[in-house]
């Protein structure tokens, strides 16, 4: 830059104070646009997994949706064993290509997918049932998405962490093959 121009810069603040902002802005921008870790990887057992897809008495052809699928047993299990169009949104792309790893194997792409991306910025308006697994903040972070999407009638079948400030239908106590205790809350929009 020459000293012409950056004299002439230096005379205009508000061009200065863009300039000098500039960085800053551009690491908010980043960090916005950066997907929340909503929580680790902690699969749900399988006994529990029929367990939450029997609670939503999911059934084929409908739509179910997991919040953050991991390595998609959710997912598969509602395509291959309850008949529904299932989706899968998960972040981590090690865990994404596994999953659609696994589906591809047992050939369920016409009932089931992942999609590689964040939870929050998803259309839920198809769903009949969403499972969620998540951390409690987490849980009230997605809690509006899914009150200004989710069709009346929907399903929400939470996995040990309830949605604060909705009532439960039904609150189950399962134990799993390990001895551990899960509860599971089933919500009706
Ligand atoms: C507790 S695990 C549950 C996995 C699976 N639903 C189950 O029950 O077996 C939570 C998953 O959410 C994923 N996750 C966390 N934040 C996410 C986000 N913003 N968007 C998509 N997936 C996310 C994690 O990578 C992890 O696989």
């Amino acid at each position: 830059m020459n000293t012409d121009i950056a004299m002439q810069l230096l005379k205009r603040p508000l061009t200065l104070i863009c300039i000098l902002l500039a960085p800053v802005l551009a690491l908010a921008q980043q960090s916005s646009d950066t997907p929340d870790r909503l929580a680790p990887f902690y699969p749900t057992p399988e006994l529990i997994v029929e367990k939450m897809l029997q609670l939503a008495e999911l059934k084929p052809g409908e739509h179910l949706f997991d919040l953050g699928s991991g390595d998609g047993r959710i997912v598969i299990m509602a395509a291959q064993k309850f008949g529904a169009i299932a989706t899968g949104i998960e972040i981590d792309r090690d865990l994404y290509e596994r999953s659609v790893q696994r589906i591809k194997k047992l050939g369920l792409q016409q009932k089931a997918r992942i999609i590689h991306g964040d939870i929050l910025k998803q259309d839920y308006s198809s769903a009949d049932v969403v499972t969620v697994y998540l951390l409690p903040s987490s849980n009230e972070k997605v809690r509006p998405l899914l009150e200004k999407q989710l069709k009346k009638g929907a399903r929400v079948v939470c996995h040990d962490f309830e949605m604060s400030g909705w009532t439960p239908e039904r609150v189950v106590r399962v134990e799993d093959q390990e001895g551990r205790q899960h509860t599971l809350f089933l919500y009706r929009r």
